[in-house]
């Protein structure tokens, strides 16, 4: 997806954060994302259960060129919390969005700033016309990040998943 748009990886700055490439480096925190309960309560993923679980993911994601960020607060190096935009479609028209913080960094704006930033990128640089995010119906802090962002929720019932809410963005 990224060789299709970008020649590197688009690193984001905002006030507070920087917005980089995922590295191996960040495996211990992208193994304490992806194992634990209450991050993964409303996400339907298979959590990681050893540091090889967390370094097959990034490899994965760093073989795939996807636009995936580790979010950073740009005094430190250390990963603090994950975006990504995908389901591009061939047109670069529309786009989904995920985003995940590790549970010392949530309620301090950290994600709001950086989904910001990152919507920008999308609508901006890319080209995006439509960004949609699924959330669960009961996952309060995702959807009121979202409203913030100015997300709508569309009323559609998800058929793989009731329990899930529809928000987009369009252009
Ligand atoms: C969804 C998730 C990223 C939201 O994290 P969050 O910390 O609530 O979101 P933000 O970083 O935008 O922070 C907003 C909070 O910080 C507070 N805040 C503190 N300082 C702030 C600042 N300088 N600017 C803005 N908000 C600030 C806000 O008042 C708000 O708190 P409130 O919810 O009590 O009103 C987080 O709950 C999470 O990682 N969940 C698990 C993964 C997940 O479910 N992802 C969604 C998949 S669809």
């Amino acid at each position: 997806m990224l060789n299709k748009a970008f020649s590197t990886f688009p690193m984001l700055t905002t006030e507070r954060l920087t917005l980089r490439q995922l590295s191996e480096s960040d495996v211990q925190e992208i193994f304490l994302l992806r194992s634990d309960k209450t991050i993964n309560k409303f996400l339907n993923r298979k959590p990681s259960e050893t540091l090889d679980d967390a370094l097959s993911f990034i490899k994965n994601i760093r073989s795939n060129e996807l636009l995936y960020w580790a979010v950073t607060q740009t005094k430190s190096e250390k990963l603090v919390g994950t975006i990504c935009l995908f389901d591009l479609s061939d047109e670069l028209s529309k786009c989904e969005i995920g985003y995940e913080l590790l549970a010392d960094h949530q309620g301090k704006g950290i994600m709001s700033e950086a989904l910001q930033k990152v919507v920008g990128f999308a609508v901006d640089t890319v080209g995006v016309k439509t960004i949609e995010a699924f959330t669960h119906k009961e996952n309060h802090s995702s959807t009121k990040l979202l409203e913030k962002l100015n997300f709508k929720r569309i009323n559609i019932v998800e058929e793989t998943n009731p329990n899930l809410l529809l928000f987009r963005l369009s252009n």
